[in-house]
C-alpha cells in the first residue's frame, strides 16, 4: 500500500516535464520465481543525455545489491523512499541490481503478482517499479532480454522466444509494456501470415479446462490483424503473438508487447456460458489491445499526460473495426450511448478533466471515459475536418515520422496540419478544455428563407472557467415535409460563440442535425414532434433517425417526471411502428425500445434545474415501459416468434440483433404476464444470452426459485457466477437492493479480493440499481463507503475506481447530499488511505 500524503506534495504537472538526464537503452532481466522470495537481477545499459543525477523508481523492493560498472558505487548511491539517486555517473555505464520481491503477498494486482498459482505482471502505468529499480517512465525506451527460472511448464515474456524461458524483444519499449507470465497453462494455437510475408504463431493461453472457450478470441485476433493491414496498412512485427487469460485483473486487458494479458472475462466464451454482449466485448477488446501494437507500442507516449495519444486513438480504431465487422449504425449508436452514460456524466461532475489533463496525483485515476471515449470522439472530429484522405495521409505521416518514438499530442496534430493543410489551433482546445459543450439550435422560416441559429457555450468545470469557443464540426442534412432528403450531409464548422446558416427554400424543411453524432456536444434543440416523427420515419442517416425516437421518448419521460404528464397515443404509436417494422434491422428496433436510463434522466433533470428523485424516476420509467407493453400487447407473442433464431448459436451480429429484440419484447411481456413467458423461455434457452434475458425478467417479476436454479446449474463456473451475483443486485426491487448485496457478500463463493466478483456486486448496485443505491436512508452509501475502505488497503486501484459511483452527489436533494458527502468525508478522514482513493475523494468533495 502506498503512503498517505497530502495531495499537493506529490502532484505531477505537465508543465514540469523534463527528459531524464540518464536514459536506459537495454535491459537484461533474470527472474528466479518464488511466491515469497522472487529474485530479480537487472543489468541496465545506461547512457547520459544531459547533466544531472540518475533517479530510478522502486517500490516495495528489498534491495540486495547495486553495482555500477561492476563496483559498489558507495556514497554516489542513495535510496530515499521510492527513489534511488545515483550521482556523478559517467557518460555510459552498466547498472546492476538484485532485488527480492514477494508476488504471493502482492494484492495490488500491479507489478508481479499471483493469480490461481500463476505468476503474471501488470506494469501500466507505474507497476514496473514494483519489480525492479528502473526509470519507470514511458519516454525511456529500451530493448529487453529476459530469462525466467521456475519449475513451471509455461514461461512467457515479450518478443521472440530464444529458448524455453529465454526471451528477446528487439523493439525498444517503455517499462509499462513489459510482461512476464509463468504457470501451468494450455494454449490454443493458430498462425497468421502478414502482408509482408512474416509467419506469426498465435497462442491464446488459459488454465487447463478453459481451452474449449478460446475460439472466438482467436478468431477476433486474426480478423484484427487482417483489418489493421487492410485499413491502416500496419502489419505485425514479431514471430509470435501471445494472449493470456488471468482471473484476477484490475481492468479489461493490457497491450504488453507481443504478450497481451487479459481479464479472463474478455477471452473465454462458449455459447452456454457467454452472452452476445460478452462476445462483442471480446472482439472489441482483442482488437483494441492488438491495435495498440502500432498506436501505443511502436509509437508511445512521452509522458502520462499524453495518455489519450494512444488510448483515444486506439478506441477510435477499435470502434471503426467494430463498425466494419458488425454494421455502422448499431455500433455507432451503442458507442454514443456509452459515451453519454459514462463520459458526459463524468464531464458534468466534480471529476471533470480535460482529454489531456494538466496535473495528477495518481495517474491510474486518469484512465477515464474522458481520456478514452472522448479522446476517441476527438479523433473522429479530426477525421471529419481533414477528410478521409487527409486523415489517411496524416496517419501515414505519423507512423513514418514517429516510429520508435515517445510522442505528444502536438506531434500528432502537426501531422494533420501538414498532411491535411489545416490550422488546428482552435481544434486543439478539445484536448485542454473540459466539460461537454452545449450547442443551442433555433430555426426560423420567412419568405422563402430558412435560417438556423447556433450558439455554443462551454460550461465551467473544476479549475476551469470562461472558456473559449470550440471548433465544432456539425454534420447535418435537410428533409422536406414528406421526408425526402433535399440536402445531403454536409459539415458546418461552428467556430464562434454564435453563428447562423441560411437557405433559400420553398417551404420550411426538417432539420437532421448532428448526423453520426459528429461532435461530443449536448444539442439544445426543441424540435417539434412532427419533425421528429418525420425524421424517425424517413431520415437517411441512421444515427439521427434513432436520436429522433430517443428525443421523443426522453421528452415524454421528462414531462411525466416534471408535470406528471401521461404517455400519449401518438408517441406510443410511433414506438409501436418502429418495433413492428419488419423492414428495419432487429438490433435497431431493440435500441429504439430501450428508454433513456435512470441515470440519464437524473442528469437531465438536474441540468433542467430540477432535483431528481431516484424512486420517482424508477417508477416513471417502469410506467413508460408498461404503457409501451400495453400498446404492443396484441403483437408481442407473434413478434417474439419472428425473432426466434433457428439453428445452433452463432455470435454474429445479425443473430445477436434478433436475440436482443426478442429479449426486449420478453421484458415487455413480463410486464403483462408476471413472468409466464419468461419461465418458458428460461427453460427453453440453449445459450447464455437467452438464459440471461429470461433470468433478469424473472428476477424483476419476483420469481422466488429462479436464482437457486441458476446457481445449482452454474456454481462451478466463475464467469457465469459473476453474472448471477450482479443480476440479483441489479434487478432487485430498489428497497431490497442493498440487502441483496449484503446477503450475497456472505455467500461462500463471494471473494472480495477478486475484482470481477467484487465489481459484480458493487457495480450491480451503484450502476445497475440506481434507486437502490440512492435509498433515502443512506444505506447504499454506507455500504459502498465500507467496502471502499475494506478494499483500499489491498487494492487501491480498485477502490479508487469504484469510488466514482459517488461523483453524482451534487445532483440530489439536501438529505441525500448530506449522506453522500458524509460518506465521502468519513473515507477522507480514515488513516492510511491510499494515494489513489484519497485523490478521488478529495476531488469529489471539491
Ligand atoms: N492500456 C490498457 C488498455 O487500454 C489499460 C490499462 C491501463 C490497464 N492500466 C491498466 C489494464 C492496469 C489493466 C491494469 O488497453
Ligand atoms: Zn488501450
Amino acid at each position: 500500500m502506498r503512503d498517505a500524503a497530502p495531495a499537493q506534495d506529490n502532484r505531477v504537472h505537465l508543465k514540469d516535464y523534463a527528459p531524464a538526464a540518464v536514459t536506459v537503452t537495454h535491459v537484461d532481466l533474470h527472474f528466479r520465481l518464488d511466491p515469497l522470495a522472487t529474485r530479480v537481477q537487472a543489468r541496465l545499459s545506461c547512457e547520459r543525455r544531459g547533466p544531472g543525477d540518475m533517479v530510478l523508481d522502486g517500490e516495495a523492493l528489498e534491495t540486495i545489491t547495486v553495482l555500477v560498472d561492476g563496483v559498489d558505487p558507495g556514497d554516489r548511491m542513495r535510496i530515499e523512499g521510492d527513489r534511488m539517486i545515483l550521482t556523478d555517473m559517467p557518460d555510459s555505464f552498466l547498472l546492476e541490481t538484485e532485488v527480492q520481491i514477494a508476488p504471493e503477498r502482492n494484492t495490488t494486482l500491479t507489478g508481479l503478482y499471483m493469480s490461481n498459482g500463476m505468476y503474471c505482471t501488470q506494469c501500466e502505468a507505474e507497476g514496473f517499479r514494483r519489480i525492479t529499480w528502473m526509470l519507470d517512465r514511458p519516454d525511456v525506451m529500451a530493448t529487453y532480454d529476459v530469462e525466467i527460472e521456475a519449475d513451471l511448464p509455461v514461461l512467457l515474456s515479450n518478443g521472440d522466444e530464444l529458448q524455453p524461458g529465454s526471451w528477446r524483444d528487439p523493439w525498444p519499449k517503455p517499462t509499462y509494456l513489459f510482461a512476464l507470465v509463468a504457470g501451468n497453462l494450455v494454449a490454443t494455437s493458430d498462425r497468421f501470415t502478414t502482408m509482408d510475408g512474416r509467419e506469426v504463431a498465435l497462442n491464446v493461453w488459459v488454465r487447463p479446462g478453459d481451452e474449449g472457450r478460446t475460439a472466438y478470441a482467436m478468431d477476433s485476433l486474426k480478423r484484427s490483424m487482417a483489418w489493421d493491414e487492410r485499413v491502416y496498412g500496419r502489419a505485425y512485427d514479431l514471430s509470435v503473438f501471445n494472449i493470456v487469460a488471468v482471473d484476477d485483473f484490475n481492468m479489461g486487458a493490457m497491450e504488453n508487447k507481443g504478450l497481451n494479458v487479459f481479464n479472463s472475462r474478455y477471452v473465454l466464451a462458449s455459447p452456454e456460458t457467454a452472452t452476445d454482449a460478452d462476445y462483442a466485448n471480446i472482439e472489441r477488446i482483442v482488437a483494441h489491445e492488438y491495435f495498440h501494437n502500432w498506436t501505443g507500442n511502436r509509437i508511445t507516449c512521452r509522458d502520462w499526460f499524453q495518455l489519450c495519444l494512444k488510448e483515444g486513438l486506439t478506441v477510435f480504431r477499435d470502434q471503426q473495426f467494430s463498425q466494419d465487422e458488425r454494421g455502422y449504425a448499431v455500433q455507432r449508436i451503442g458507442d454514443v450511448m456509452n459515451l453519454r452514460a459514462r463520459q458526459f456524466r463524468e464531464d458534468a461532475g466534480p471529476l471533470a478533466h480535460p482529454v489531456r489533463p494538466e496535473s495528477f496525483v495518481e495517474i491510474n485515476n486518469f484512465y477515464t471515459a474522458t481520456v478514452y471515449e472522448k479522446g476517441a470522439e476527438v479523433i473522429g472530429m479530426l477525421r471529419r475536418l481533414v477528410g478521409d484522405d487527409g486523415y489517411a495521409a496524416g496517419v501515414a505521416l505519423y507512423f513514418e515520422r514517429h516510429d520508435g518514438e515517445a510522442c505528444t499530442i502536438e506531434d500528432w496534430l502537426a501531422c494533420f496540419e501538414e498532411a491535411g493543410d489545416r490550422d488546428l489551433m482552435q481544434f486543439k482546445l478539445w484536448y485542454s478544455q473540459a466539460g461537454t459543450p452545449r450547442v443551442a439550435v433555433t430555426e426560423s422560416f420567412n419568405d422563402g428563407t430558412y435560417r438556423i441559429d447556433l450558439k455554443q457555450t462551454v460550461p465551467d468545470t473544476p479549475g476551469q472557467t470562461d472558456k473559449a469557443p470550440m471548433h465544432v464540426p456539425l454534420a447535418f442534412g435537410l428533409l422536406d415535409r414528406e421526408g425526402a432528403e433535399i440536402r445531403e450531409t454536409e459539415v458546418f464548422e461552428l467556430r464562434e460563440a454564435e453563428a447562423s446558416m441560411t437557405f433559400d427554400l420553398p417551404e420550411r424543411p426538417v432539420l437532421s442535425m448532428l448526423r453520426g453524432f459528429s461532435a461530443p456536444v449536448i444539442l439544445e434543440f426543441e424540435q417539434s414532434d412532427a419533425d421528429r416523427l418525420t425524421l424517425l420515419a424517413h431520415d437517411t442517416a441512421p444515427f439521427t433517425l434513432w436520436e429522433s425516437g430517443r428525443a421523443l421518448a426522453k421528452d415524454r419521460l421528462m414531462r411525466a417526471l416534471t408535470e406528471e404528464a401521461g404517455f400519449d397515443a401518438a408517441w406510443l404509436d410511433a414506438v409501436a411502428a418502429v418495433t413492428t417494422d419488419a423492414e428495419a434491422a432487429p438490433a435497431f428496433r431493440a435500441l429504439n425500445l430501450s428508454l433513456p436510463s435512470e441515470d440519464d434522466l437524473a442528469g437531465s433533470l438536474h441540468n433542467a434545474g430540477y432535483v431528481p428523485d431516484p424512486d420517482r424516476i424508477y417508477a416513471v420509467r417502469r410506467a413508460a415501459q408498461l404503457a409501451v407493453a400495453e400498446r404492443l400487447a396484441d403483437d408481442l407473442p407473434a413478434l417474439r416468434d419472428t425473432m426466434a433464431v433457428p439453428g445452433t448459436y452463432d455470435p454474429r451480429a445479425e443473430d445477436a440483433g434478433r436475440r436482443s429484440l426478442g429479449a426486449a419484447l420478453l421484458r415487455l411481456q413480463t410486464y403483462l404476464d408476471g413472468g409466464k413467458a419468461a419461465r418458458v423461455a428460461y427453460d427453453a434457452a440453449d445459450n447464455m444470452t437467452d438464459r440471461m434475458s429470461a433470468f433478469v425478467c424473472l428476477l424483476e417479476a419476483g420469481d422466488e426459485s429462479v436464482a437457486g436454479r441458476f446457481e445449482a446449474d452454474w456454481r462451478h463456473d466463475r464467469l457465469v457466477m459473476d453474472k448471477w451475483f450482479m443480476a440479483q443486485v441489479a434487478h432487485a426491487a430498489p428497497r431490497d437492493a442493498v440487502g441483496t448485496a449484503e446477503r450475497l457478500m456472505t455467500h461462500p463463493d463471494f471473494d472480495g479480493r477478486n475484482p470481477n466478483r467484487l465489481r459484480a456486486v458493487i457495480g450491480g448496485l451503484t450502476g445497475g440499481n440506481p434507486a437502490g443505491f440512492h435509498a433515502a436512508d443512506g444505506s447504499g452509501y454506507a455500504f459502498l463507503a465500507d467496502w471502499l475502505l475494506r478494499v483500499d488497503g489491498a487494492n487501491p486501484q480498485l477502490s479508487a475506481r469504484m469510488s466514482q459511483a459517488f461523483d453524482g452527489w451534487t445532483r440530489y436533494d439536501a438529505d441525500r447530499q448530506a449522506l453522500m458527502c458524509g460518506a465521502l468525508e468519513r473515507i477522507a478522514a480514515t488513516d492510511g488511505l491510499s494515494r489513489d482513493l484519497s485523490e478521488m475523494v478529495e476531488r469529489m468533495l471539491g
